[in-house]
């Protein structure tokens, strides 16, 4: 029996000009790159320049996506784009990059899952080809974390950059097995008890200011070893897939430590885990995308393979994707 599929076309990123490295914190901090690379396995990350914005970034990795996929924007009707940092309250920066990339029809808006809103976007943009309300999403990440954080508290600056990725889903028609190219299962999860543990501590009806990211980090780190595991199993069971069936774990890139013990509970050997986190820091929502991308253009993605993405962030919301490539 044939089935619908959302399968891959082009992806793309984009990273701001400048890199911050580890060491520019130290000399305003109490705080070290032995320290931030030992803890998080950060080295270095990307801020936008002023004047630079979500959209910007969101609309160079579009660009980059389309380029990939020998597509221009007139070929897409849907975007989604998930992000915690966007230009302005409304409209959506989704609108900015529908307009900027030349589409006339179709639609495009924004999500809000933090750092797991790339997975919630994928899940968005597969329900909307599944049902036909659009034939090509372009699902997007990016993100100016740089904007909202407490530059006096070392606990949090360090971790956070700036970014954008970019995936092209298009429907196409497949057999309906887990043999088949496009997503497979996504697993989407919330629980707002935890707000606390990781939050902004302002907003537009509450402050009326952007506010900064508050984070307890330990416990954030032991919900995260335990749900990305969780989630990463759940969509594979759901895809009808084993753990021995991923080829590449492309998981949020957050901390290092915490992605090893993620794939040590999935059985996923080191070597089949992408990772980025030296080079983008966290980057929320742009993450996966980001690293998605880098691996592709690095030319370690091959058709067929089978790519497990997994995100947890605040809310907490967390969830995973399976993709196969
Ligand atoms: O994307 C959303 C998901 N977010 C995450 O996944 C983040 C999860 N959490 C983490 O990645 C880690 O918890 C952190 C990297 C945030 C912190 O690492 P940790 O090993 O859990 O350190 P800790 O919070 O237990 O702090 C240990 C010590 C503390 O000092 P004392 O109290 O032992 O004297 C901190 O004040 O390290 C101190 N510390 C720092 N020292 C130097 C915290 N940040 C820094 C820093 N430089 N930047």
């Amino acid at each position: 029996m044939t089935t619908i599929r959302a399968v891959a076309r082009g992806c793309g990123h984009y990273l701001p000009a400048r890199v911050v490295e580890n060491a520019e914190f130290a000399t305003t901090l109490d705080t070290s790159d032995e320290w931030i690379r030992a803890r998080t396995g950060i080295e270095r990350r990307h801020f936008a320049a002023e004047g630079e914005s979500t959209s910007d970034l969101a609309i160079a990795a579009a660009r980059a996506a389309l380029a990939d996929g020998g597509l221009t924007g007139a070929d897409i009707d849907a975007i989604v784009l998930a992000t915690a940092t966007p230009d302005n309250t409304f409209p959506s920066t989704a609108v900015r990059v529908q307009t900027a990339i030349g589409m006339k029809a179709g639609f495009a808006f924004d999500i809000q899952a933090v750092c797991a809103g790339f997975v919630f976007a994928l899940a968005q943009a597969d329900a909307l080809i599944r049902s036909g309300s659009a034939e090509r999403v372009l699902v997007i990440g990016a993100e100016t974390f740089s904007r909202i954080l407490d530059f006096t508290d070392r606990a949090t600056c360090v971790l956070f950059g700036d970014g954008a990725g970019a995936l092209i889903l298009e429907r196409q028609e497949q057999t309906g097995t887990s043999g088949d190219r496009g997503l497979l299962a996504t697993d989407l999860n919330s629980d707002g008890r935890y707000t606390d543990l990781l939050y902004v501590d302002g907003g537009p009806s509450t402050t009326g200011t952007a506010g900064v990211v508050r984070m307890a980090g330990q416990e954030i780190f032991k919900h995260a070893v335990i749900k990305l595991a969780q989630t990463g199993g759940a969509a594979l069971a759901k895809a009808g897939l084993e753990k021995a069936d991923v080829t590449w774990l492309v998981p949020h890139q957050a901390n290092l430590r915490i992605m090893t013990m993620t794939a040590q509970k999935l059985g996923v050997p080191i070597e089949r885990v992408v990772v980025t986190v030296q080079d983008h820091g966290n980057t929320s929502a742009a993450s996966i995308p980001l690293a998605l991308s880098v691996a592709n253009s690095e030319g370690k993605l091959r058709r067929g393979d089978l790519v497990l993405m997994e995100a947890i962030g605040g809310g907490l919301a967390w969830g995973a994707a399976a993709l196969r490539w």
